[in-house]
């Protein structure tokens, strides 16, 4: 047991510790906990004290004084003897570097139940991550129920079959299924309860809506929705990305509005992300229907359909006061002006984006995206992405460089903070998906909170103690620090 404070191995590492003589002891340092707002202290600013008689913050504002909460529910677990806790005595002052302490989840290539997406936001909120971001459709399954629209539950919410393993694209004849229904879905009652369940942990849940490409799912249950509305379409049960988008349709505008009005409804984030990503042009360029409108829109070429789209999400959710988010190809057109950037593709985009005015938030691949495998030995490791051979091991998540140099403070003020991403085409099931989280996540939560965070050789030994709690949660994590051994 930790005999002084200073031996704590604190996640996020602590701005300011200070060890004092003596532990607080009891079974619940929660509930003595007593809690004091001043504008003494910056709005994000927290200060805890734990001495042998009680347990008390002062804090800049209520999310601030959650924070210090939250550090003092990772110190019970921390410190905790069987029924009994003993915290060393302290005063712990902090606030966090980034605003945006994001985890994306993928719930649309293989489902995750609304239990487990629970069990996370529990273990992000002692970390004190604080956007969960749900990617909620996708070729291969739409799993978010909207009112008036039955078949994206009905249809779009299951696939038949799913590709074994790796797509092949070369030879898609020799593809494995696993000849199974896939589905799930959340209703929107549902998601209100996790908004409420996250809120009182400090998350926001940020959703996604991904379009006007990565949309097979919804064409499947609306042939009306896409290009060819006489061509009947299935939910996509392979890998990669599908070319069957939104056309131009009035009911596919029609959709977009109902469906970001009831999203803005259930979810109280002031952001909705609306995708953009990977939309290929193929349908538009063959689409007399498309060539039709760009001429009554006054544009002339079938990528500028994307730029449509973008547009008209942007005024559909600025009326509801919220912001949009993209991936960083929305960048390629025309982009209004308030949306939010996620850049993946490349660390350039972060740069390029904060210069044209807009915010970011730093989602970079490889290092941020926590599909690829945490060890170059691949044979040692689950099923895991591999395009571009690309791996992003715990030391890459400390230590990769991630913001760009040579930014003006205005610049950097519009980095938002920093999201791991966990695209779901190899992780079938939650087991795999606390794997392939942990211990990256401890890594990521680190350089989201604090301003100057610990070497990567000195955070190695404060992470067993972390790995204890995951056990005692009972979810999974790469046991092996080290890259190369499993
Ligand atoms: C992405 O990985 N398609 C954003």
């Amino acid at each position: 047991m930790y005999q002084s404070a200073v031996e704590l191995p604190l996640i996020p590492s602590p701005t300011h510790l200070d060890a004092r003589e003596g532990a607080w002891e009891g079974a619940d340092p929660l509930a003595v906990l007593t809690c004091d707002i001043t504008d003494e202290l910056q709005d994000a600013e927290f200060e805890l004290e734990v001495s042998e008689e009680a347990i008390a913050v002062r804090a800049g504002s209520n999310e601030a004084a959650l924070n210090a909460r939250l550090t003092l529910e990772q110190l019970s677990e921390l410190c905790r003897e069987g029924e009994k806790v003993r915290i060393p005595a302290l005063i712990l002052r902090d606030q966090p570097r980034f605003s945006w302490r994001g985890l994306h989840i993928d719930p649309c290539r293989h489902f995750l139940p609304m239990e487990e997406l629970r069990r996370i936001v529990e273990v992000m909120s002692l970390y004190r991550l604080n956007i969960l971001h749900l990617h909620l459709t996708d070729d291969q399954g739409w799993r978010i129920e909207i009112n008036g629209y039955p078949r994206l539950t009905d249809i779009a919410a299951w696939r038949e079959r799913t590709v074994i393993g790796h797509h092949n694209v070369k030879d898609p004849d020799a593809d494995q299924y696993l000849e199974e229904r896939h589905d799930g879905y959340y209703t929107q009652a549902e998601l209100r309860e996790l908004v409420a369940f996250a809120r009182e942990r400090g998350i926001t849940v940020v959703p996604e809506i991904d379009l006007p490409g990565h949309m097979q799912a919804a064409i499947a249950a609306y042939p009306e929705f896409g290009t060819r509305p006489e061509v009947q379409h299935k939910v996509r049960d392979t890998w990669g990305v599908s070319e069957h988008v939104l056309g131009v349709s009035d009911e596919a505008f029609q959709f977009v509005k109902d469906v970001l009005t009831q999203v803005s409804d259930i979810f109280d984030a002031p952001y909705v992300h609306i995708g953009g990503d990977e939309v290929p042009r193929v349908e538009w360029e063959n689409s007399p229907a498309v060539e039709a409108k760009l001429r009554e829109w006054g544009l002339n070429e079938p990528g500028h359909v994307q730029q449509k789209y973008t547009e008209v999400a942007h005024a559909i959710l600025a009326e509801r006061d919220r912001a949009m988010v993209g991936w960083d190809e929305i960048l390629e057109g025309k982009l209004p002006e308030g949306a939010v950037i996620m850049n993946w593709r490349s660390a350039d985009t972060v740069a390029e984006a904060v210069r044209r005015g807009h915010d970011v938030v730093v989602s970079t691949a490889p290092t941020l995206y926590f599909d690829f495998p945490q060890s170059p030995d691949r044979e040692t490791e689950p099923l895991a992405a591999r395009w571009g051979g690309h791996v992003a091991t715990l030391e890459n998540v400390y230590t990769d460089q991630l913001l760009p140099e040579n930014l003006t403070a205005e610049e950097s003020a519009r980095i938002l903070g920093l999201q791991a991403q966990t695209w779901s085409e190899f992780i079938p099931n939650a087991e795999h998906l606390q794997y392939m989280l942990f211990p990256r996540l401890f890594a990521l939560a680190e350089r989201a909170w604090s301003e100057n965070p610990p070497m990567f050789e000195t955070s190695l030994e404060r992470l067993p103690a972390h790995l204890e709690i995951l056990e005692r949660k009972g979810m999974r994590y790469r046991p092996s620090l080290n890259p190369w051994i499993a």
